[in-house]
């Protein structure tokens, strides 16, 4: 099939190299040329385990980047991937979305496909979208894919989302031929779910806002476990165990981050609230997720009294295995020691706190950042912060405050677990 999508973010660069990869022929259109540049010579501008190998393979040739919207007219069926950011008091800002929609409209014919990939509540696709659309048929296929796998996520998905009002069939038919070389690369054979346009779109927030909730469960749980000198993830892995529950996403600690879970959840209450409905497991999900980096800071604060003192901070980046910081707890955690009058020197493998109005120093390793702290919080789970061990004898006051449980407790160092 020949394809085009629409952004070559992180969901267009995966879809448009999976698929690729899948035997299709893909247009990926975005209208950043030095994008486009790198991508038709064969150099992934995301990075994700994987693509750099698949775009090596076909950027440039069955992945052929453009900035020109014409091309969409070759293909039977276009993707929407471009970001829908947080607007005004939390409402999602489609007009990327809108601004993409507009453009094809203007250059496919009536048989064309254009499908929202991009995450948009079902009142601005109503309301912002759907009438841009003049003679084409609007469709969503949402996405599901997780940074850091993204691109097995998409080879290998649990189900695909298929929405649309069209009675026919026909729109339908053609994503069945999309996604036929993925269904049948994968096992389980993943379900493929035909449902209408809003539907879809409801289906990929409910999974989103479901997996938060998750997590802010087990973080409830795991506070009161904490008042009990109960370790939460005793009682995690148990309560795993019963397929209803599921031991997924039952890290308790300081919370969720990340590009898609607060934005999606704070979306979904937003539509709700403008439709008259408070939702309350959501609200209640959000402030606690708002909270728990204050508790790992009350924690700190048994043990140091942070002013004027050195503070290390292990990991920047939302979750490991990624250098993105957006909605990362470290955030609020760095402002907390800051208004403490604390000094903070933060490390990362990988992730750098650029860009975000925070004044921290940032270490070259996590030796040097503990070297002279007095304390450490830990705010993202990386493989290498189990590994420290003499690191922590060169600190001040060698207080560690886990918020990830990646710290084993030891001798010599007072340890304090979130959530156990
Ligand atoms: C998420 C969804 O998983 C994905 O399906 C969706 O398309 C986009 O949002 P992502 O944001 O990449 O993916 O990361 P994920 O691995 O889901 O983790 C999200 C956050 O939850 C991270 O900050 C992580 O540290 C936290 N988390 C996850 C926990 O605190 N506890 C857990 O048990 C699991």
């Amino acid at each position: 099939m020949h394809v085009s999508i629409v952004g070559s973010g992180y969901v267009g660069t995966t879809v448009a190299a999976a698929l690729a990869d899948a035997g299709h022929r893909v247009t990926a259109i975005d209208v950043d040329p030095d994008v486009v540049e790198q991508l038709n010579a064969g150099e992934s501008p995301i990075e994700e385990p994987g693509l750099e190998e698949l775009v090596a393979r076909y950027g440039g040739d069955e992945l052929l980047g453009t900035t020109t919207f014409n091309r969409a007219a070759d293909t039977a069926l276009t993707l929407v991937a471009v970001p829908t950011p947080t607007g005004p008091e939390g409402a999602i800002d489609a007009s990327y979305v809108a601004s993409a929609v507009e453009s094809l409209d203007r250059v496919v014919g009536d048989d064309h496909v254009i499908a929202v990939k991009s995450t948009v509540v079902p009142a601005a696709l109503a309301a912002e979208i759907a009438p841009l659309v003049s003679g084409a048929t609007l469709a969503t296929n949402p996405e599901f894919l997780r940074e850091g796998s993204a691109l097995d996520d998409f080879q290998h998905p649990h189900k695909i989302v298929i929405g649309t009002d069209d009675a026919d069939g026909r729109v339908s038919g053609l994503f069945e031929e999309l996604y036929r070389p993925i269904v049948a690369n994968t096992d389980p054979e993943p379900a493929v779910v035909h449902t209408g346009r809003d539907e879809a779109m409801l289906i990929k927030y409910a999974n989103n806002a479901f997996l938060a909730a998750k997590i802010s469960l087990i973080n409830d749980i795991g506070n009161i476990a904490k008042l009990h000198g109960v370790d939460a993830y005793e009682v995690a892995d148990a309560i795993g165990t019963d397929p209803r529950i599921s031991d997924r996403f039952l890290r308790s600690g300081v919370g969720y981050g990340g590009s898609c879970f607060p934005k999606d959840v704070n979306a979904l209450i937003n539509t709700a609230r403008d439709n008259g409905y408070e939702p309350t497991m959501l609200t209640a999900a959000t402030a606690l997720n708002d909270r728990q980096p204050d508790r790992l800071l009350e924690l700190f604060d048994k043990h140091v009294d942070p002013a004027g003192e050195r503070v290390a901070v292990l990991g920047l980046a939302f979750k490991p295995g990624t250098d993105d910081t957006r909605n990362s707890r470290a955030i609020p955690v760095i402002e907390g020691l800051q208004a403490r009058e604390a000094s903070v020197v933060g490390y990362d493998p990988v992730a750098q706190l650029d860009g975000h109005d925070l004044d921290i120093d940032h270490a070259n390793s996590a030796r040097a950042a503990l070297a002279g702290a007095s304390g450490a919080v830990v705010v993202t789970g990386w493989d290498e912060f189990a590994a420290l061990d003499a690191a922590f004898n060169a600190m001040a006051e060698p207080v560690v405050v886990d918020g990830r449980r990646i710290i084993e407790r030891r001798e010599g160092i007072t340890y304090e677990g979130l959530t156990w």
